[in-house]
Formats: structure tokens, C-alpha cells, sequence
């Protein structure tokens, strides 16, 4: 069967029991779930299964786009994908488990031919408040699925992960096998491992509304929420135990066979790569060319969207090709696979296909150096374990297998390379990545980076006099609180205006009254002293090995300037500055509170 004729097929049967097709709706969320991209058909139908009249009426069908990316790193086995369209209908407060069980049967059996005598189905198995599936499970044994092929599980319960006030409740999955032949394990039924069982999909009876306390209150109208996955059922369908060997991808594989000159099916990781590419150039299009498209950025959708470009782009350059490459199999999907189900794709052709191109060519200019620099840190890693190793036998090598946040961050920050992308890689070399150690330099960096763009808005060229001074009491107070609370409590951004300074710092607990008293006395008596302040010039590295206080050293030119304050203050900084420290008048601290973990902020004035 072709994708066509399935899509043709769900819809139809559907029809024939009175159920409407409501179209599909946009695979960016629309911001009232708190799921970024649609996840599954029955989102956009929310408000309907909770009670509200839907206008077209209670019996309902569609096949809608969804993106999940929970399962990305499976990607590259033959059943996952990050876009995949679900065949769903729903009865809203209409027909209940009678009607469905038999319509699911009649649908799998007759029209689409699956043997009844291999079908198993896994009913909810009760718990505190919602009692065993017993009537589900009467209904598929009298329609002829086998006793032994049902299954009663704790598992069958279907919401969507982390919202409140949405409709819910226990399902009936439906599996097939991809093959007949057993892997050899003692029980090779749909929970075996080797995967040999697919979930084709689930009727979900919703009939309960998940509260902000956890806890279920029964829905007005009982609901049905059914969900086919449309490509594994395509697989099934086709005889096929790969997803990625059925039409929707054969074009797309075809073509990166053709490129690479390499045969998928042959060598596993070829044949991984090929689909990793095909998956995610799939749902690169499909993210862009959306009513509500996107586009590849560092935050939310855009991130992920630009994470799965990255990782298409890795992958294709194993296999040796290129952006054109990447082109050619975007183009496939909205030329031939796409183009009737999907028309828009076809309108924004042209935008989509250079969308992709800009992004994939801006990678691809640092991931060579990136490369190299990933090699260069797993073979220093891998040295200095080995030298470890040799001192001492005993050190546990697992623990010392890890790259460090920092170094992880210079990936993402100099190379791009997105942090799942540096895991895999390391993956693949038998390391680890301290993520936790990531977050935290990723987030030291994006507080310096806010902080640095306030103050470039608050024009740090143009400074007025007050602004001047402020600056340098800056420097006043930074010296000050390292004298206070150590040589650890260094800046990590500053805001000034004319009428105030904000100063933030690493600061492990809330000061006390009397260190604010210390630190601004400590302040006063050095605008007491008029101590002047000097300028030089001097090359970074002197400037560092002189002790000067840095901020952003990597994004200081080769010779900076640094401001000298007696023996009170050292600091590299564009200025500008007061001569003398007496122009200040007086400094008074007008707040301390918490800025983020583990930074504290000062908001203060000079009177
Ligand atoms: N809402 C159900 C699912 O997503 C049908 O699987």
C-alpha cells in the first residue's frame, strides 16, 4: 500500500461511520499546553474533549503532523521518528468502547488486511482510582483477538506529559509484529526487547481530567482519542520490519545512496546516517515550511529545529556529502512525497529550501575546526588517563572518561556544536559530557551576555559624567567585595545609569548587614584617599598575568586597556574613568538581594 492510499484509506473508513475530517492544524504549539510542537492529534482538540461543542460535530477524524523529540536519540533505528503523522478520530461524548473496539478490529483486519491471529492488544490494568479495563478487554476477546494476546498493564494510561487541566485516561494499544520470525528469547512477544512487536497505535477513553494536584476528576461526556502512527502502520503494512523502506522515504534514501555512492541496509552506520538525515531533513521541512513556520535559533523550537539540521549535517558529512545533498532530499519530500497532503510545502518551496541552505552552509564553515578540536580534547582526555592509569591501577577509569562543561561549551559557543551533538560524539568514543557543568557555563554566559548588551544599550560610548563616575566606583566596589568576601566573589555583570549602578556578583549566601557596612566603608575610605586612577595599555596576556580583573576575556582584543586604582583596583575595561577617586562623593549601598544561583546584586549610589 502506498502513503496515499493509507491516508485515503484511514480518512474513508472513518467517513463511512459518520466522522468528519477536520483538517490539520500547525506543528508549532500554539502556547496554551506548554508543549512547544504538536504532539499528538487530540491537542488542538482539547477544549472539545473537555466539554465545549466542537462545530463539526462529536464523531471526528484527521491525519495530523506531530513532532516529538523525547525519542530523538533513537533516531536511527528503523522505528523512530521526529516527525510523524498520526491517524486519529474521536468521539466526543458519542460512541464509547463498544463502537470503537469493533471499529479499530474491522479497520485492522478487513480493510487493511492485518492477521487477526497476530494482533495483540495491552488493556489498562486498574489502580487507586480508576478500575481494571475488564470491559476492553471482553470486547477484543468476543471480537477474536486471542486471550493470550491481550495484556493487562499499569503502562496503559495516556495524558500528555507535564500539563494540567487536560482530558486523559486509560488506553488500548494495539501491536503487530514486524516479523514472524522470533529472536530466540524465551518470550518473544510484544514486550521482547529485540523490538520484534510494534505499537501501530492506541484508543485512548478519556473520560477523566488530570488536576494541578495530581489527582483525576471524571469528565462530563466519556470521549474517545484514537492515534495511529502513519508510518509504522505503513510499515506493517508493506511487509516491511524498516520504516525508512517504505515510499515515504525511498526517494530520500535513494538519493543519498546515489551521493555517497553506499548501499543502505549494508553497514550499519551507514545505513544509521542515512536515516538520521532522512528523519531529520523530513521534519527540518516540515518545521519550516509549517503555517507558523520557523527558523533555526538558540532558544525553544528554533534551537531544536537547529539541532536537528546540525545533526543532519554531521551525518551527511560522514557519508561525504553536502548541503546540496541535504537540498536534493528536502526537495524530494515537498516535490513528491508531501505535495498533495501537504500544499503549502510546495508555496514555500523556494523559502524553505534557502532556509535550510543559509543554515547548513553557516555550519558547516565551523565544523571542520570544531572537529578538530573535539579530536584534540579526546586525545588529551585519553592521554591523561592513560598517564593517570599507569600511577595508580586502581583509579576508577569511568569516572575520569567525562569532558568537561567548560570544554563542552567552547564546542557550542566557538564551533556551534549543540550540546546533544558533543554527547553523541563522545558517545561514539566511549565518553561522557558534564552536562551539569555545561548548564552552568552556559548560563555564567548568558548572564555576561545580558549584562553586556545592557550596558552597551545603556552607551557606555556616550557616558555623561555621573555615568563616568559610576564606572569607576564599579571597580571600587569589585575590589571592595573581594576584600569582604574573597578573592571568589568576582564580577559577573554590571548595569549603570545616571542615576544608579547594579552590580552583579558571585556570592555563595546573602550578605550580612555588617559585610554591606564593611564594603561600603572599605569604598569610602578610598574616595577619602583621592587615589588617582591610571590608564595603560598592554597586551591581554600581560594584562592577565598582571593580575587585572576580566570579564569577557575572550572577547577582548589583543591589547587592552587597564585601569589602575593605587593598590585598591586592577581591571581591564573600556572606560571610561574619573582621574582621581575623590570625584566620587559619597558611595552608599542602597540593596542587596539574589540575582540568579549563586550570584548576588548590589543596586547602590554616589550622593
Ligand atoms: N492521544 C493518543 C496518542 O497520542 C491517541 O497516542
Amino acid at each position: 500500500m502506498t502513503s496515499k492510499e493509507l491516508r485515503e484509506k484511514w480518512l474513508s473508513f472513518y467517513k463511512s461511520k459518520g466522522h468528519k475530517d477536520i483538517g490539520t492544524v500547525s506543528l508549532i504549539g500554539d502556547g496554551t499546553t506548554g508543549v512547544m510542537f504538536n504532539v499528538a492529534g487530540m491537542q488542538p482538540l482539547m477544549p472539545y474533549l473537555l466539554g465545549a461543542k466542537h462545530p463539526m460535530g462529536t464523531r471526528l477524524c484527521n491525519v495530523q503532523g506531530c513532532v516529538r523529540t523525547v525519542d530523538i536519540d533513537e533516531v536511527g533505528d528503523p522505528t523512530h521518528f521526529t516527525f510523524f503523522e498520526m491517524m486519529g478520530n474521536w468521539s466526543l461524548g458519542d460512541y464509547f468502547k463498544n463502537e470503537k473496539t469493533a471499529w479499530t478490529f474491522e479497520l485492522l483486519t478487513k480493510v487493511f488486511g492485518l492477521d487477526k491471529n497476530k494482533l495483540c492488544s495491552t488493556v489498562f490494568a486498574g489502580n487507586d482510582s480508576v478500575p481494571r479495563d475488564d470491559e476492553t478487554a471482553k470486547l477484543l476477546q468476543k471480537l477474536g483477538i486471542k486471550k493470550e494476546h491481550i495484556y493487562f498493564l499499569n503502562d496503559n494510561w495516556w495524558e500528555l506529559d507535564g500539563t494540567i487541566n487536560t482530558p486523559c485516561g486509560p488506553d488500548n494499544e494495539w501491536f503487530y509484529p514486524r516479523t514472524d520470525k522470533e529472536c530466540g528469547r524465551e518470550h518473544c512477544d510484544i514486550n521482547c526487547p529485540c523490538g520484534r512487536y510494534v505499537e501501530i497505535g492506541n484508543d485512548v477513553y478519556m473520560q477523566y481530567e488530570r488536576l494541578g494536584d495530581g489527582k483525576y476528576r471524571p469528565l462530563k461526556n466519556k470521549n474517545v482519542d484514537t492515534g495511529f502512527g502513519f508510518e509504522r502502520m505503513l510499515m506493517c503494512l508493506n511487509g516491511e520490519t524498516d520504516g525508512y523502506k517504505t515510499d515515504l522515504f525511498s526517494g530520500a534514501i535513494a538519493l543519498l545512496e546515489k551521493a555517497s555512492g553506499q548501499k543502505y541496509g549494508e553497514d550499519s552506520e551507514t545505513t544509521k546516517s542515512m536515516r538520521i538525515i532522512a528523519d531529520h531533513v523530513r521534519t527540518a521541512v516540515m518545521l519550516i515550511g509549517d503555517e507558523n513556520g520557523i527558523l533555526p535559533s538558540n532558544v525553544g523550537a528554533g534551537y531544536i529545529l537547529r539541532r536537528l539540521i546540525r545533526r543532519a549535517i554531521r551525518h551527511a558529512r560522514k557519508l561525504g556529502l553536502t548541503t546540496e545533498h541535504l537540498s536534493e532530499v528536502a526537495k524530494e519530500y515537498i516535490e513528491n512525497v508531501y505535495d498533495k497532503a501537504y500544499p503549502l510545502l510546495v508555496q514555500k518551496e523556494e523559502y524553505i529550501l534557502s532556509s535550510l541552505t543559509t543554515e547548513a552552509d553557516k555550519f558547516n564553515k565551523t565544523i571542520e575546526t570544531g572537529n578538530k578540536e573535539f579530536e584534540k580534547l579526546v586525545n588529551g582526555l585519553e592521554r591523561k588517563i592513560e598517564f593517570m592509569k599507569k600511577n595508580d591501577p586502581s583509579l576508577d577509569e569511568d569516572s575520569l572518561k567525562v569532558i568537561s562543561g567548560k570544554a563542552a561549551f567552547r564546542l557550542y559557543e566557538t564551533y556551534g556544536f549543540p550540546i546533544e551533538m558533543t554527547e553523541e560524539m563522545a558517545a561514539e568514543r566511549g565518553l561522557k559530557v558534564d552536562k551539569e557543568g555545561y548548564e552552568v557555563a552556559l548560563k555564567e554566559h548568558q548572564e555576561l551576555a545580558k549584562q553586556a548588551s545592557a550596558s552597551a544599550k545603556s552607551g557606555l560610548a556616550s557616558s555623561g559624567e555621573m555615568e563616568t563616575k559610576y564606572h569607576t566606583a564599579t571597580h571600587l566596589l569589585n575590589a571592595a567585595l573581594k576584600r569582604v568576601i574573597g578573592e571568589k566573589s568576582h564580577q559577573m555583570g554590571s548595569n549603570i545609569n545616571a542615576e544608579r549602578m547594579r552590580f552583579d556578583f558571585a556570592c555563595d549566601h546573602k550578605m550580612t548587614e555588617e559585610e554591606l557596612k564593611k564594603t561600603e566603608e572599605i569604598v569610602n575610605q578610598w574616595i577619602k584617599e583621592d587615589i588617582p586612577v591610571t590608564r595603560e595599555e598592554m597586551k591581554k596576556e600581560d594584562a592577565v598575568k598582571a593580575g587585572a580583573e576580566h570579564q569577557f576575556i575572550e572577547r577582548y582584543p589583543d591589547i587592552v586597556s587597564v585601569y589602575t586604582i593605587g593598590n585598591a583596583s586592577k581591571e581591564i575595561c573600556t572606560g571610561p574613568h574619573v582621574k582621581s577617586t575623590g570625584e566620587l562623593g559619597k558611595f552608599v549601598i542602597k540593596k542587596e538581594e539574589a540575582s540568579s544561583s549563586g550570584v548576588r546584586r548590589i543596586k547602590a549610589v554616589l550622593i
